[in-house]
This record gives structure tokens, sequence and C-alpha cells, in this order.
């Protein structure tokens, strides 16, 4: 078999670890409950957990199996694979799809990861001692709306992601061995404290307990209630999102694969990571939502204007809060990466450039494209340019670019990987390459891509139709 030129992972579980840094990050502990908040609680959870599951793991396989046999950036990979099954060289949109989302994706990643590296130290600086909820939301406030701040926070953040990725992906195994282990535990900490706010129940309900009204309605601008398969897309664009699918990054990382690996227990391990990350994420901050009377459809602020409250209340809450942000900061950085990585390698692959070359340029656009995230929260913070739909009424340029990577650019990608991965490689290709034998979990992976899988992210695309009235 092939090896990369971009070098290989030492081990399967060196893959794993790489690719659950990937997958958790910021779609966990700040994207998944804010719009977990805005779409309802518990009916908005459950589609996304049967997305996780019946489209995610799917399409993960997919992604892997074709990363380690292209053995190449997802570009190429996908054109290498293409003409192997002897296809049309067009598949290469996927990772031509995958190139662009990134770099949108990652514009905004930043900006936000530069939010919690600002929380690091004011946390740590015990500025949130004993704070309300007011306090809390009006720090935060005074965050965004300064928009030189933002830029400055961005920047290191942008910085730190370049240099990882000129040094190759090898280099980043240690800091996932150790962080992520940290992160979880301290997570369990959070939740723990929640537990004694007295509306842990509350919390858990929140989130366990599906209203469906609630995922299937909202309400217009003039406070009418109208029905919409809005929360669903929202719901399967998170899966997307969250588990790194759909653009080529779990991609890149399968290229570095080494042969033998087991892909279908490699992917279980880091959906369920991943999945139990954002969960406990969740219970630790409902609760703390409804004791302090925030709300939860608070937005894009939840975490930073919850989390600090329980810092500010527990004993060492000042350690623990900056230690907790470090380890956002981290977690979100080996997301940050692989955002990336498939524009590197192409980069490397095809413009013969040296891999810091490459990061550099790549950094610099993302960097650029991330000053529209900036200012949504400022001085564009009421240019809404779709508002003439409903569904983009107010919309920021931030909102568009999520709704764009998260909730179309990924769905179709993933669309096009489980068409390509079930119908268009010849069927010993991807058998030898899951190595299920041809037991029921190779049909079943292989009935799922064909056809469940497909249909059902083009069933809820479809509905998007439906939601874009005026
Ligand atoms: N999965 C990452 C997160 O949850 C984000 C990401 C999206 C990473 C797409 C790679 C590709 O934060």
């Amino acid at each position: 078999m092939r090896k990369s030129v971009h070098g290989q992972w030492s081990s399967r579980w060196a893959f794993v670890l790489a690719a659950t840094g990937s997958a958790v990050g910021l779609g966990n502990i700040w994207k998944f409950p804010y719009i977990t908040g805005e779409y309802g609680g518990g009916a908005f959870v459950l589609v996304y957990l049967l997305c996780v599951i019946g489209i995610g793991v799917p399409i993960m396989m997919s992604e892997i199996l074709l990363g380690r046999r292209g053995r190449q950036s997802p570009v190429n990979a996908m054109y290498t694979l293409a003409l192997e099954a002897g296809r049309s060289p067009w598949w290469q949109i996927i990772g031509w799809l995958g190139v662009v989302a990134g770099f949108l994706i990652l514009s905004y990643y930043s900006v936000i990861a530069g939010w919690a590296l600002a929380y690091v130290f004011r946390t740590g600086s015990g500025m949130f001692g004993g704070a309300t909820a007011d306090g809390v939301q009006n720090i935060f406030a005074a965050l965004v709306a300064d928009p030189e701040r933002l830029i400055a926070w961005h920047t290191l953040f942008m910085a730190m992601t370049v240099v990882v990725v000129a040094r190759g992906v090898s280099g980043l195994e240690g800091a996932v061995r150790y962080l992520m282990p940290g992160l979880f535990i301290l997570l369990l900490l959070m939740v723990g404290y929640a537990m004694n706010t007295g509306e842990f129940g509350r919390g858990l309900s929140f989130m366990f307990r599906p209203d469906f009204h609630a995922l299937f309605h909202q309400v217009d601008a003039a406070g009418n209630e109208y029905f919409t398969w809005e929360g669903v897309l929202a719901a399967m664009g998170q899966a997307f999102f969250t588990l790194s699918l759909g653009m080529g990054a779990i991609m890149a990382y399968g290229s570095y694969l080494p042969a033998h690996a087991s892909i279908a227990r490699t992917t279980l391990t880091i959906a369920g990571a991943d999945t139990l990350v954002a969960i406990l994420a969740g219970m630790a901050i409902f609760p703390l939502v409804f004791a302090n009377g925030l709300q939860p459809a608070a937005g894009a602020g939840l975490i930073f204007q919850t989390l600090p409250l329980a810092f500010g209340h527990m004993p060492g809450g000042d350690f623990f809060g900056a230690a907790f942000f470090i380890l956002l900061v981290f977690a979100a950085w080996t997301s940050a990466i692989s955002i990336i990585e498939p524009a590197v390698a192409w980069l490397v692959e095809n413009r013969g450039l040296k891999r810091t070359q490459a990061a550099l340029a790549c950094g610099a656009l993302a960097w650029a494209l991330g000053l529209l995230t900036v200012f949504s929260f400022n001085i564009w913070k009421d240019f809404t340019p779709l508002s003439g739909l409903e569904l983009f009424r107010d919309s920021t340029l931030f909102d568009l670019l999520d709704f764009l990577t998260s909730n179309i650019m990924l769905p179709v990608g993933g669309l096009l990987i489980a068409l390509f991965a079930g119908w268009m490689m010849r069927r010993e290709a991807s058998r030898d390459e899951l190595d299920l034998g041809e037991g029921a979990a190779y049909r079943g992976w292989r009935i799922l891509v064909r056809y469940l899988t497909p249909a059902a992210v083009l069933i809820v695309l479809l509905n998007l139709l439906g939601i874009l009235k005026v």
C-alpha cells in the first residue's frame, strides 16, 4: 500500500487520538449547548443523536476508508480513487468543497477560540469572584463589543494553529493524549457542581425530555408561530460539524492511518467520545442556566455567560476556571489544525510548497475571512444581508457563515462521500479497506451509505427549500 508523503501515524491509537482531537472542540462545548438551547432542548438532542448514529458513523467510516485508500490530500485522493474505480474525475469536487468549507469554518472558529483564550485570563485573574448573572453578561458583552480585542485574540489563536500545522501532524499526539482526559475530568467536575445548583433536574429534563413542538416551531417577526424543519437541519448540521465530517478533515487524517487498523472500531470510539463530551457539556451548563434565571436560547455567548458563574462561586474557581478554558483552547486547537489540513496538504502536493509556507498562506486567508465574524458582533451586528428571508431574519454574517458551512456544505459533502463510497467504488475495494469480512457489519454499512444515509441527508436538505419562505 502507498504511504502518504506527509507521514503516518505511529499506530491506530495515534490516529484515534488525533481524530478525537479533531472531533472534540468548540463544537461540543460551545456550539452544542447553545444550539440545543436555541432549538428547545430534548427533541433537538434526540434528532442530533439519531444523526450521529445513522449519518455520522457510516460517513465517518467512509471518509476514513477513502482517505486511507487514497493516501493523499482529499482533492487528490478523490481524483485517484475516482480513476481507480473508472469514474469521472469530477468526484474530486468533494475535495474542493472541503477545502472551501475549511477556510470558511476556520475563519469563525478561530474568532470563537479567541474568546476562550480571553477567558483564560478573565477567570484566572479572579474577575468572576462572586459574580452575578448580570455581571457575567456584561463582561461578555464588553469583550465582543470591542473589535480590536477580538482581533488580537483571533490573531493569537490563528498563529498557534499555523505553528502546529507547519510542523506536521505527528506533533499533536501528545497534546491529545494528556489534555483530552484533563478536559473530560474538568467537565465531570462541572457536572458535579451543576448537581448542586438546585436545578439539575430541570437542566436534565430540558436536555432529555423531547419537546417536538419546540423543535418544529419558530416565531416570525410578527410574533406568529410557524412550522419549520430548521431545527432538524441544524441538528443534522451539528452532527456533521461536531464529528468533523463532510469536508475532508477526517479523510486527510485517514490518509495517515496505518494499513491494518480497524476502521469500524476506530469510528465508534471517536464518535462515542465526541458525543459523551457534548452531553456532559450540556449537563454542566443547563442547570446553571436555570438556576440563574438565564435564557437557554441566549445564543453564541451561552457558555461564556454561564460557566463563569460557577467558577465565580466554587472554591478554587479561579484555578479551575482558568484550567477549563485552557483545556478548551487546546481542544479547539487540535480541531483547528484538522480544519485546514486538507488545504495545506493539497498545497504541499500540488504546488510544491513547504508545509510552513502552505500553513502560513492558509492561515493568512482564514484570518482575513475571520474579520467578517469579528465585526458581526460589534460594528456590523445589525448588518443582516439576507433578512428578507424569514429564516435569516436576524442572521449576521457570522450566523450566515455558520449556516452555510454546517447546514449546507458539510451535509452536501457528506452526501457525496456516502454516494461515492456506496455506489462509485468497487465493492471489493470498500470491503477490503473496511476489513469487516462479508458479515452483517459490512452489509449494514453498505446499506446505510447506499440508501439510508443519502436519503436522510437529502430529505433534510430538500426541506431547506421549504424553510426558505420569504
Ligand atoms: N469537530 C470540530 C468541533 O466540534 C470542528 C470541526 C469541523 C473540525 C469540521 C474539523 C472539521 O469543534
